[in-house]
């Protein structure tokens, strides 16, 4: 794990070290949406035995906590994390259940306050120039591009790292193996997010082989992020 040692963010009247970065942990973050909790522990063993330690589950669905309190307590090699976090309430719940980051698709700055206050590591969702400036201007300098591709893909995140080069990007949102380097290759990503190594048929099928099989495909991607940019 790169910069394991702090990244500073800074909010008016509040300041907090943040322990990791999310955007450090693996090349790679699956996006998991878990219907049946009893998914969850096995699944997160195949996604950490092929090399995706970091796992983003999704609160779309009325199991997740659930399956993060079960991932978080049954499977050691995993980080798991919270997705799709829209509210205060939220980010208190999934941190008691277990969640060590946590990801929005956007934020406010409720939201933001909680995700502070946390004490965990964050990424509020972007897709606009000024919503980066704005997360820049409160201090935070790492988070979500969403949704990826279809608010300008790689195109908008190469410019962005002109005039905004200290913002840091985990895309999400169209993302496969097929452009997944492309993203990786930018100086300003630290990470991709996405589904593609959780097919819903695999899952269906409880084929835990061919996830962990997609997952080990998808962790070689690292060597096309070690090789990339230089804002880390
Ligand atoms: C999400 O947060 O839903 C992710 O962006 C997943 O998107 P994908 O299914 O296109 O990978």
């Amino acid at each position: 794990m790169r910069n394991a040692d702090c990244t500073l963010c800074s909010t008016p009247g509040s300041m907090f070290v943040m322990p990791i970065s999310v955007l450090d942990l693996a090349p790679v973050v699956p996006v998991v949406v878990i219907e049946d909790a009893g998914d969850a522990v096995p699944l997160a063993r195949a996604l950490v035995a092929g090399g995706l330690p970091a796992i983003e589950v999704t609160l779309r669905t009325p199991v997740a906590l659930d399956a993060i309190r079960a991932i978080a307590g049954a499977v050691p090699g995993a980080v798991v994390g919270a997705g799709t976090v829209l509210t205060p309430e939220q980010v208190t719940e999934c941190v008691a259940a277990g969640a060590r980051f946590l990801v929005s698709p956007g934020w406010t700055d409720g939201l933001l306050t909680a995700m502070v206050a946390s004490g965990v590591p964050f990424l509020p969702g972007v897709s606009t120039a000024s919503e980066v400036v704005a997360l820049l201007e409160r201090g935070v300098r790492e988070m979500k591009f969403f949704p990826a591709q279809a608010a300008g893909g790689t195109a908008y995140l190469k410019s962005l790292a002109g005039p905004l080069p200290q913002a840091r990007f985990c895309p999400t949102g169209g993302i496969g193996p097929d452009n997944a380097p492309d993203y990786l290759a930018l100086p300003n990503v630290g990470c991709v997010g996405g589904t593609w190594m959780i097919p819903a048929d695999a899952v269906a099928t409880r084929d835990w082989d061919r996830v962990e099989s997609l997952a080990r495909a998808a962790a070689g991607l690292r060597s096309v992020r070690d090789a990339g940019g230089t804002c880390r």
